[in-house]
Protein backbone atom coordinates (compact mmCIF):
# COMPACT_ATOMS: atom_id res chain seq x y z
CA UNK A 1 0.00 0.00 0.00
CA UNK A 2 1.85 3.90 -0.71
CA UNK A 3 1.64 5.80 1.80
CA UNK A 4 -0.36 9.10 1.58
CA UNK A 5 1.64 11.83 0.22
CA UNK A 6 2.46 14.93 1.86
CA UNK A 7 3.82 18.35 -0.28
CA UNK A 8 4.91 21.46 1.52
CA UNK A 9 7.64 23.88 0.60
CA UNK A 10 9.59 27.24 1.10
CA UNK A 11 10.67 30.08 -0.13
CA UNK A 12 14.37 30.79 -0.18
CA UNK A 13 14.23 34.13 0.41
CA UNK A 14 16.90 34.23 3.46
CA UNK A 15 18.60 32.06 6.38
CA UNK A 16 16.28 30.22 7.99
CA UNK A 17 16.34 31.00 11.83
CA UNK A 18 15.04 29.00 14.91
CA UNK A 19 11.21 30.43 14.53
CA UNK A 20 11.07 28.36 11.12
CA UNK A 21 12.49 25.38 12.95
CA UNK A 22 10.06 25.08 16.02
CA UNK A 23 6.96 26.23 13.84
CA UNK A 24 7.60 24.08 10.85
CA UNK A 25 11.06 21.91 10.47
CA UNK A 26 10.63 20.10 13.51
CA UNK A 27 7.57 19.34 11.39
CA UNK A 28 8.25 18.06 8.25
CA UNK A 29 11.24 16.09 9.83
CA UNK A 30 8.65 13.76 12.40
CA UNK A 31 6.64 13.42 9.15
CA UNK A 32 8.85 12.27 7.12
CA UNK A 33 9.26 8.95 8.97
CA UNK A 34 5.25 8.43 8.52
CA UNK A 35 3.73 9.70 4.94
CA UNK A 36 5.50 9.72 1.66
CA UNK A 37 6.76 13.73 2.07
CA UNK A 38 7.55 16.27 -0.59
CA UNK A 39 9.68 19.39 0.34
CA UNK A 40 10.40 21.57 -2.08
CA UNK A 41 12.02 25.14 -2.49
CA UNK A 42 9.75 27.54 -4.14
CA UNK A 43 12.37 29.47 -6.08
CA UNK A 44 9.66 30.75 -8.34
CA UNK A 45 7.40 32.00 -5.33
CA UNK A 46 10.53 33.51 -4.17
CA UNK A 47 10.28 35.80 -7.23
CA UNK A 48 6.90 37.34 -7.01
CA UNK A 49 8.29 39.34 -4.14
CA UNK A 50 11.73 39.16 -4.87
CA UNK A 51 11.87 39.64 -8.60
CA UNK A 52 14.07 42.93 -8.06
CA UNK A 53 16.58 40.93 -6.09
CA UNK A 54 17.10 37.75 -7.47
CA UNK A 55 20.77 37.25 -5.90
CA UNK A 56 19.03 36.79 -2.45
CA UNK A 57 17.21 33.69 -4.19
CA UNK A 58 20.34 32.32 -5.65
CA UNK A 59 22.21 32.95 -2.92
CA UNK A 60 19.42 31.02 -0.19
CA UNK A 61 18.67 28.06 -2.46
CA UNK A 62 21.15 25.38 -1.31
CA UNK A 63 21.82 27.04 1.78
CA UNK A 64 18.18 26.43 3.05
CA UNK A 65 18.40 22.65 1.55
CA UNK A 66 21.29 22.43 3.91
CA UNK A 67 19.25 24.28 7.00
CA UNK A 68 16.75 21.30 6.13
CA UNK A 69 19.43 18.50 6.08
CA UNK A 70 20.55 20.48 9.45
CA UNK A 71 17.26 20.11 11.21
CA UNK A 72 17.09 16.89 10.48
CA UNK A 73 15.33 15.74 6.77
CA UNK A 74 16.73 12.50 5.55
CA UNK A 75 17.41 12.24 1.67
CA UNK A 76 16.67 8.84 2.53
CA UNK A 77 13.12 9.49 3.65
CA UNK A 78 11.99 12.14 1.93
CA UNK A 79 12.38 13.73 -1.59
CA UNK A 80 13.36 17.58 -1.73
CA UNK A 81 13.68 19.75 -5.18
CA UNK A 82 13.59 22.48 -6.83
CA UNK A 83 10.63 24.47 -8.07
CA UNK A 84 11.74 25.90 -11.14
CA UNK A 85 13.16 22.54 -12.89
CA UNK A 86 10.05 21.18 -12.89
CA UNK A 87 8.31 23.34 -15.59
CA UNK A 88 5.24 21.29 -15.60
CA UNK A 89 4.17 23.32 -12.05
CA UNK A 90 4.45 26.35 -14.84
CA UNK A 91 2.23 24.35 -17.21
CA UNK A 92 -0.51 23.61 -14.92
CA UNK A 93 -0.75 27.08 -13.66
CA UNK A 94 -1.13 28.65 -16.85
CA UNK A 95 -4.53 25.40 -17.34
CA UNK A 96 -5.73 26.55 -13.97
CA UNK A 97 -5.35 30.00 -14.55
CA UNK A 98 -7.93 29.76 -17.85
CA UNK A 99 -10.82 28.56 -15.59
CA UNK A 100 -10.23 30.81 -11.99
CA UNK A 101 -12.09 34.02 -11.42
CA UNK A 102 -10.32 36.71 -10.91
CA UNK A 103 -12.15 37.28 -7.69
CA UNK A 104 -10.69 34.34 -6.16
CA UNK A 105 -7.54 35.85 -6.07
CA UNK A 106 -8.22 38.73 -4.72
CA UNK A 107 -10.17 37.56 -2.17
CA UNK A 108 -7.34 35.87 -0.49
CA UNK A 109 -6.68 37.48 2.67
CA UNK A 110 -2.58 36.87 2.22
CA UNK A 111 -2.84 39.58 -1.49
CA UNK A 112 -4.02 42.91 -0.17
CA UNK A 113 -2.24 42.13 3.90
CA UNK A 114 1.37 41.56 2.19
CA UNK A 115 0.71 44.39 -0.11
CA UNK A 116 0.32 46.25 2.66
CA UNK A 117 3.13 44.94 4.83
CA UNK A 118 5.88 45.04 2.19
CA UNK A 119 5.23 48.99 0.97
CA UNK A 120 8.71 48.97 -0.54
CA UNK A 121 8.24 46.67 -2.66
CA UNK A 122 5.69 47.27 -5.77
CA UNK A 123 3.27 43.99 -5.68
CA UNK A 124 0.73 45.14 -7.97
CA UNK A 125 2.01 42.15 -10.15
CA UNK A 126 0.37 39.50 -12.38
CA UNK A 127 2.58 37.33 -10.54
CA UNK A 128 1.77 38.32 -7.16
CA UNK A 129 -1.69 38.15 -7.50
CA UNK A 130 -1.46 34.46 -9.18
CA UNK A 131 0.89 33.46 -6.40
CA UNK A 132 -1.54 31.00 -4.33
CA UNK A 133 -2.70 29.40 -7.94
CA UNK A 134 1.07 28.48 -8.48
CA UNK A 135 0.85 27.12 -4.92
CA UNK A 136 -2.41 25.31 -5.89
CA UNK A 137 -0.67 23.71 -8.97
CA UNK A 138 2.48 22.79 -6.95
CA UNK A 139 0.31 20.43 -4.63
CA UNK A 140 -2.10 19.41 -7.33
CA UNK A 141 0.56 17.62 -9.56
CA UNK A 142 1.55 15.29 -7.05
CA UNK A 143 -1.86 14.87 -5.97
CA UNK A 144 -0.74 15.55 -2.31
CA UNK A 145 -3.22 14.63 0.35
CA UNK A 146 -1.79 16.73 3.13
CA UNK A 147 -0.23 19.94 3.34
CA UNK A 148 1.48 21.27 5.94
CA UNK A 149 1.81 24.84 7.00
CA UNK A 150 1.08 27.95 9.54
CA UNK A 151 -2.04 29.14 9.67
CA UNK A 152 -1.60 32.21 7.08
CA UNK A 153 -1.12 29.49 4.17
CA UNK A 154 -4.85 27.89 5.45
CA UNK A 155 -6.41 30.26 2.60
CA UNK A 156 -3.70 29.29 -0.16
CA UNK A 157 -4.67 25.43 0.78
CA UNK A 158 -8.26 25.92 0.60
CA UNK A 159 -8.01 28.08 -2.72
CA UNK A 160 -6.34 24.65 -3.98
CA UNK A 161 -9.45 22.66 -2.86
CA UNK A 162 -11.52 24.85 -5.07
CA UNK A 163 -9.76 24.76 -7.84
CA UNK A 164 -9.80 20.97 -8.13
CA UNK A 165 -12.84 20.68 -7.61
CA UNK A 166 -13.55 23.18 -10.62
CA UNK A 167 -11.21 21.00 -12.61
CA UNK A 168 -12.47 17.81 -11.88
CA UNK A 169 -16.12 19.22 -12.53
CA UNK A 170 -14.87 20.96 -15.54
CA UNK A 171 -12.90 17.90 -17.29
CA UNK A 172 -13.64 14.70 -15.11
CA UNK A 173 -16.04 13.42 -17.50
CA UNK A 174 -13.61 10.88 -19.76
CA UNK A 175 -15.76 10.09 -22.76
CA UNK A 176 -16.18 6.26 -22.27
CA UNK A 177 -16.79 6.73 -18.34
CA UNK A 178 -19.87 4.48 -18.43
CA UNK A 179 -18.14 1.86 -19.57
CA UNK A 180 -14.93 2.13 -17.82
CA UNK A 181 -16.69 2.25 -15.00
CA UNK A 182 -18.16 -1.55 -15.64
CA UNK A 183 -15.19 -2.41 -16.65
CA UNK A 184 -13.94 -1.87 -13.02
CA UNK A 185 -16.67 -3.25 -11.65
CA UNK A 186 -16.37 -6.52 -12.95
CA UNK A 187 -12.86 -6.74 -11.83
CA UNK A 188 -14.42 -6.45 -8.29
CA UNK A 189 -16.71 -9.27 -8.44
CA UNK A 190 -20.66 -9.98 -8.51
CA UNK A 191 -21.21 -9.70 -4.91
CA UNK A 192 -18.84 -6.15 -4.39
CA UNK A 193 -20.26 -4.51 -7.53
CA UNK A 194 -23.82 -5.52 -6.31
CA UNK A 195 -23.45 -4.14 -2.62
CA UNK A 196 -21.54 -1.09 -4.08
CA UNK A 197 -24.38 0.02 -6.76
CA UNK A 198 -27.00 -0.49 -3.81
CA UNK A 199 -24.94 1.93 -1.60
CA UNK A 200 -24.61 4.83 -4.15
CA UNK A 201 -28.49 4.68 -5.07
CA UNK A 202 -28.38 5.48 -1.45
CA UNK A 203 -26.04 7.75 -1.49
CA UNK A 204 -26.86 10.05 -3.79
CA UNK A 205 -30.55 9.48 -3.10
CA UNK A 206 -30.41 10.62 0.41
CA UNK A 207 -26.49 12.09 0.74
CA UNK A 208 -25.90 8.95 3.39
CA UNK A 209 -22.83 9.54 4.63
CA UNK A 210 -22.12 6.17 6.12
CA UNK A 211 -23.11 4.64 2.65
CA UNK A 212 -20.05 7.07 1.10
CA UNK A 213 -17.57 6.28 3.92
CA UNK A 214 -18.31 2.80 3.60
CA UNK A 215 -17.93 2.82 -0.10
CA UNK A 216 -14.93 4.93 -0.18
CA UNK A 217 -13.25 2.54 2.49
CA UNK A 218 -13.69 -0.31 0.65
CA UNK A 219 -12.85 0.94 -3.08
CA UNK A 220 -9.48 2.83 -1.17
CA UNK A 221 -8.07 -0.52 -0.25
CA UNK A 222 -8.97 -3.03 -2.46
CA UNK A 223 -6.50 -4.39 -3.90
CA UNK A 224 -7.97 -5.17 -7.39
CA UNK A 225 -8.00 -2.13 -8.31
CA UNK A 226 -5.30 0.62 -9.94
CA UNK A 227 -4.97 4.16 -8.59
CA UNK A 228 -6.74 5.45 -11.55
CA UNK A 229 -9.53 3.12 -11.32
CA UNK A 230 -10.17 3.88 -7.75
CA UNK A 231 -10.41 7.48 -8.76
CA UNK A 232 -13.13 6.76 -11.04
CA UNK A 233 -14.99 4.38 -9.27
CA UNK A 234 -14.69 7.01 -7.02
CA UNK A 235 -16.15 9.85 -8.80
CA UNK A 236 -19.02 7.38 -10.21
CA UNK A 237 -20.12 6.97 -6.60
CA UNK A 238 -19.82 10.37 -6.08
CA UNK A 239 -21.43 11.60 -9.02
CA UNK A 240 -19.02 13.70 -9.69
CA UNK A 241 -17.04 12.20 -12.21
CA UNK A 242 -13.07 10.90 -12.27
CA UNK A 243 -11.26 13.27 -9.70
CA UNK A 244 -8.26 14.02 -12.02
CA UNK A 245 -6.96 16.26 -9.41
CA UNK A 246 -6.84 15.40 -5.54
CA UNK A 247 -8.41 18.15 -3.17
CA UNK A 248 -5.76 18.13 -0.32
CA UNK A 249 -6.39 18.83 3.32
CA UNK A 250 -3.94 21.40 5.26
CA UNK A 251 -2.29 19.98 8.05
CA UNK A 252 -2.31 22.88 10.21
CA UNK A 253 1.06 23.13 12.23
CA UNK A 254 0.60 25.36 15.52
CA UNK A 255 2.15 28.94 15.46
CA UNK A 256 5.84 28.72 16.01
CA UNK A 257 5.72 28.10 20.09
CA UNK A 258 9.32 30.34 19.62
CA UNK A 259 8.79 34.05 19.12
CA UNK A 260 11.68 36.52 18.16
CA UNK A 261 14.24 37.92 21.05
CA UNK A 262 12.00 40.46 21.59
CA UNK A 263 8.71 38.95 21.94
CA UNK A 264 7.59 39.76 18.52
CA UNK A 265 7.29 37.55 15.87
CA UNK A 266 10.74 35.86 14.92
CA UNK A 267 12.11 37.26 11.41
CA UNK A 268 14.94 38.19 9.74
CA UNK A 269 13.39 41.62 8.94
CA UNK A 270 12.98 42.41 12.10
CA UNK A 271 16.22 41.69 13.41
CA UNK A 272 14.89 39.64 16.27
CA UNK A 273 16.21 36.32 15.15
CA UNK A 274 18.59 33.32 15.50
CA UNK A 275 19.52 31.71 12.54
CA UNK A 276 19.35 27.68 12.65
CA UNK A 277 23.47 27.20 12.00
CA UNK A 278 24.74 30.72 13.94
CA UNK A 279 27.93 30.65 15.47
CA UNK A 280 28.05 30.26 19.33
CA UNK A 281 29.62 33.70 20.34
CA UNK A 282 26.99 35.47 18.46
CA UNK A 283 23.97 33.83 19.92
CA UNK A 284 25.03 34.59 23.34
CA UNK A 285 25.75 38.11 22.52
CA UNK A 286 21.85 38.13 21.22
CA UNK A 287 19.98 36.44 24.10
CA UNK A 288 22.47 38.21 26.67
CA UNK A 289 20.77 41.48 25.15
CA UNK A 290 17.82 40.15 24.99
CA UNK A 291 14.97 42.82 26.33
CA UNK A 292 13.58 41.33 29.97
CA UNK A 293 10.79 42.85 31.99
CA UNK A 294 10.96 46.42 31.67
CA UNK A 295 10.09 46.55 35.95
CA UNK A 296 13.53 45.10 36.60
CA UNK A 297 15.63 48.28 36.35
CA UNK A 298 17.53 47.34 39.14
CA UNK A 299 19.22 44.04 40.04
CA UNK A 300 17.08 44.39 43.27
CA UNK A 301 13.87 44.68 41.44
CA UNK A 302 11.90 41.67 41.36
CA UNK A 303 9.88 40.76 37.91
CA UNK A 304 7.25 38.87 36.39
CA UNK A 305 8.34 36.57 33.92
CA UNK A 306 4.82 36.67 32.19
CA UNK A 307 5.77 39.97 31.18
CA UNK A 308 9.20 38.60 29.64
CA UNK A 309 10.30 37.32 26.16
CA UNK A 310 13.30 35.36 27.81
CA UNK A 311 10.32 33.26 29.78
CA UNK A 312 8.96 32.06 26.18
CA UNK A 313 12.45 31.04 25.81
CA UNK A 314 12.41 28.78 29.43
CA UNK A 315 9.16 27.55 27.97
CA UNK A 316 10.70 25.92 24.64
CA UNK A 317 14.64 25.08 26.43
CA UNK A 318 14.13 24.39 30.17
CA UNK A 319 12.66 21.78 32.12
CA UNK A 320 10.37 22.09 34.87
CA UNK A 321 12.86 22.34 37.85
CA UNK A 322 14.57 25.39 36.06
CA UNK A 323 11.39 26.71 35.19
CA UNK A 324 10.33 26.63 39.02
CA UNK A 325 14.03 28.02 39.61
CA UNK A 326 13.35 30.91 36.83
CA UNK A 327 10.38 31.85 38.28
CA UNK A 328 10.98 32.31 41.94
CA UNK A 329 14.01 33.94 41.04
CA UNK A 330 12.03 36.30 39.20
CA UNK A 331 9.51 37.03 41.44
CA UNK A 332 12.34 37.45 44.58
CA UNK A 333 14.77 39.06 42.84
CA UNK A 334 16.99 36.12 44.07
CA UNK A 335 18.67 35.90 40.07
CA UNK A 336 19.51 38.13 37.83
CA UNK A 337 18.34 38.44 34.27
CA UNK A 338 22.31 37.29 32.99
CA UNK A 339 22.08 33.83 35.15
CA UNK A 340 18.37 33.82 34.67
CA UNK A 341 19.36 33.82 30.46
CA UNK A 342 21.97 31.32 30.98
CA UNK A 343 19.74 27.54 30.48
CA UNK A 344 18.23 29.52 27.32
CA UNK A 345 22.00 29.80 25.53
CA UNK A 346 23.15 26.45 27.28
CA UNK A 347 19.56 25.15 25.29
CA UNK A 348 19.69 26.80 22.61
CA UNK A 349 23.60 25.75 22.04
CA UNK A 350 22.68 21.71 22.93
CA UNK A 351 20.06 22.02 19.97
CA UNK A 352 22.35 23.44 17.38
CA UNK A 353 25.44 21.21 18.18
CA UNK A 354 24.14 18.00 16.29
CA UNK A 355 22.82 20.64 13.54
CA UNK A 356 26.15 22.19 12.67
CA UNK A 357 27.58 18.55 12.86
CA UNK A 358 24.93 17.17 10.43
CA UNK A 359 25.46 20.23 8.03
CA UNK A 360 29.26 20.34 8.14
CA UNK A 361 29.75 17.68 5.49
CA UNK A 362 27.25 19.91 3.03
CA UNK A 363 29.52 22.83 3.80
CA UNK A 364 32.68 20.88 3.07
CA UNK A 365 31.19 19.44 -0.03
CA UNK A 366 28.48 21.55 -1.59
CA UNK A 367 28.55 18.93 -4.36
CA UNK A 368 26.82 17.05 -2.52
CA UNK A 369 23.52 19.00 -2.17
CA UNK A 370 23.35 19.61 -5.74
CA UNK A 371 23.41 15.83 -5.61
CA UNK A 372 20.25 15.38 -3.59
CA UNK A 373 18.49 17.87 -4.92
CA UNK A 374 18.84 16.65 -8.71
CA UNK A 375 18.06 12.85 -7.24
CA UNK A 376 14.54 14.83 -5.63
CA UNK A 377 14.02 16.29 -8.45
CA UNK A 378 14.68 13.46 -10.79
CA UNK A 379 11.60 11.48 -8.12
CA UNK A 380 9.39 14.32 -8.34
CA UNK A 381 9.17 14.91 -11.60
CA UNK A 382 8.03 11.50 -12.79
CA UNK A 383 4.69 11.83 -10.48
CA UNK A 384 4.65 15.60 -12.14
CA UNK A 385 4.40 14.19 -15.64
CA UNK A 386 1.96 11.53 -14.81
CA UNK A 387 -0.65 13.91 -13.23
CA UNK A 388 -0.01 16.15 -16.53
CA UNK A 389 -0.68 13.28 -18.78
CA UNK A 390 -3.55 12.86 -16.90
CA UNK A 391 -4.49 16.86 -17.02
CA UNK A 392 -3.79 16.71 -20.70
CA UNK A 393 -6.13 14.08 -21.51
CA UNK A 394 -8.69 15.32 -19.33
CA UNK A 395 -8.76 18.55 -21.28
CA UNK A 396 -8.45 17.04 -24.53
CA UNK A 397 -5.15 18.38 -25.23
CA UNK A 398 -3.80 15.29 -26.66
CA UNK A 399 -4.18 15.97 -30.11
N1 LIG B 1 3.48 30.00 0.06
C1 LIG B 1 4.30 29.20 0.93
C2 LIG B 1 4.95 30.12 1.98
O1 LIG B 1 5.11 31.30 1.74
C3 LIG B 1 5.35 28.45 0.18
C4 LIG B 1 4.74 27.49 -0.77
C5 LIG B 1 4.75 27.58 -2.12
C6 LIG B 1 4.05 26.30 -0.44
N2 LIG B 1 4.10 26.51 -2.68
C7 LIG B 1 3.65 25.71 -1.68
C8 LIG B 1 3.70 25.67 0.76
C9 LIG B 1 2.91 24.54 -1.72
C10 LIG B 1 2.97 24.51 0.71
C11 LIG B 1 2.58 23.93 -0.52
O2 LIG B 1 5.31 29.64 3.02
FE1 LIG C 1 13.08 37.76 32.47
FE2 LIG C 1 14.48 35.96 33.79
FE3 LIG C 1 14.98 38.56 34.11
FE4 LIG C 1 12.76 37.50 35.08
S1 LIG C 1 14.84 37.02 35.70
S2 LIG C 1 12.92 39.42 33.93
S3 LIG C 1 12.28 35.97 33.52
S4 LIG C 1 15.23 37.38 32.24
Amino acid sequence: MSKDRVLSGMRPTGALHLGHYHGALKNWVRLQSELECFYFVADWHALTTHYESREVIEKNVYEMVIDWLAAGLDPAQCTMFLQSRIPEHAELFTLLAMGTPIGWLERVPTYKDQQEKLKDKDLSTYGFLGYPLLQAADILIYKAKYVPVGEDQASHVELTREAARRFNHLYGREPDFEERVTACLLKLGKDSAKRLEKSRKVFQETGDQKALEGAMGFVATTPLLDARERERLEGWFRGTGKAVLTEPQVLLTAASKLPGLDGAKMSKSYNNSIAIREDRASIEQKVRRMPTDPARVKRTDPGDPLKCPVWQFHLVYSDEGTRQWVTTGCTTAGIGCLECKQPVIDGILAEQQPMLERAEPYVANPRIVRDIVDAGTDRARVTARETMRDVREAMGLNY
